[in-house]
């Protein structure tokens, strides 16, 4: 070897061993929750393990469980595609329509699972596992090297349920249109339902409040709260922050509860001491699924 072609080498050597753990460094990332701080180069062992199955090797969505549509011609609107992590667009979030999740949001969403879906919750796992998850997918998009998270969306304290507040929420689904996808009795049957696609191009179904009690971003008033005032992006499902006061937004929240006629809540038992609502309850019917599969059109 001639000197030149060894210095060449060296060169070369040195330059492979400068940039590896370079570059090594680079796409480690963090979590920040609380207390926790969680590490990608942990999550990276964890989602090879539990999560690239369905959510692919590149995280793009496209794992080998993930079976198209069609394979399931029974039940399609179950078989929602695991997420893409690549896009970093999230459904459920505290922050508003198109900006990113805190961290928080999707460690929440890795431990509380996706209803009525494929993706399980990972409760079973502990609080570092579930941070260091997190860290991790966060790395698959460059959404999060660019962007900061959108700031939360200020949840004003729930005021106390009273008749009016159903039925001042009752004349906000009509107003606002949510009857077009989730219908007049919210079975996820309006007239818009069948047509939906998400952002796979695949259909979806609108919520089925009759016999839903959870939902995909959580169980509670204030869950449901934030789901309508940021939307569940990549779904049809579109925020209203711009066009409902919080003051109605918590109306609404009430009256919803009253659809969920399957599931006892304070607003059904008290929409049910009165006429109006007695006559509704008792004229809803219930069927299908909570995504709205087995519904007939
Ligand atoms: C059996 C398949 C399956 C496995 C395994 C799985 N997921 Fe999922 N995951 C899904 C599906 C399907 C969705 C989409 C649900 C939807 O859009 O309604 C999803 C969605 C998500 C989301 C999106 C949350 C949001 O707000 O949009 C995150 C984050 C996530 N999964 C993390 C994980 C992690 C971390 C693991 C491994 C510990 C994992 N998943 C394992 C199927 C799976
Ligand atoms: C353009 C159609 C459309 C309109 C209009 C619409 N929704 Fe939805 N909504 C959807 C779809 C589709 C889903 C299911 C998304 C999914 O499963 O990922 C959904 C889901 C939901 C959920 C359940 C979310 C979860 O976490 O499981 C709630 C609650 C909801 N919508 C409330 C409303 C309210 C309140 C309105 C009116 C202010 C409304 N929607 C208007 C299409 C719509």
């Amino acid at each position: 070897m001639s000197i030149h072609k060894i210095a060449k080498s060296l060169f070369l050597t040195a330059a492979v061993l400068l940039t590896v753990p370079f570059l090594a460094v680079a796409q480690q990332s963090e979590s920040h929750m609380g207390k926790l701080t969680g590490h990608s180069d942990a999550g990276k062992q964890l989602y090879y393990r539990f999560c690239w199955g369905c959510h692919g090797f590149r995280g793009d969505g496209s794992g080998e469980n993930w079976l198209a549509t069609g394979n399931f011609p029974t039940e399609p609107y179950l078989n929602i595609q695991p997420r893409n992590f690549d896009a970093g667009v999230f459904k459920c979030r505290s922050t508003p329509t198109g900006t990113l999740p805190t961290d928080e949001d999707l460690y929440n969403s890795v431990g509380r699972g996706f209803v009525m879906t494929n993706m399980p919750s990972w409760i079973s796992l502990t609080n570092q596992q579930r941070a260091d998850l997190v860290a991790f997918i966060k790395s698959f998009s460059p959404r999060f090297r660019g962007e900061k998270p959108g700031d939360p969306i200020n949840v004003p304290a729930e005021p106390m349920l009273t008749v009016e507040s159903i039925k001042h929420g009752k004349e906000l689904f009509q107003k606002l249109e949510c009857w077009k996808c989730h219908g007049q009795e919210g079975r996820g049957d309006g007239p818009s339902a069948s047509t939906l696609t998400d952002s796979n191009d695949n259909p979806i179904r609108p919520y089925n409040f009759a016999v839903g009690s959870r939902f995909k971003c959580g169980v509670t008033n204030g869950d449901l709260y934030k789901i309508f005032m940021t939307g569940l992006d990549g779904s049809p499902m579109p925020s209203f922050a711009d066009v409902v006061k919080p003051v109605e937004a918590w109306d609404l929240v009430h009256f919803l509860r009253t659809l969920q006629v399957t599931y006892k809540s304070p607003e059904l038992t008290l929409w049910e001491s009165t006429k109006e609502g007695a006559q509704q309850i008792a004229a809803s019917r219930v069927y299908g699924t909570p995504t709205g599969s087995g519904i007939k059109q």
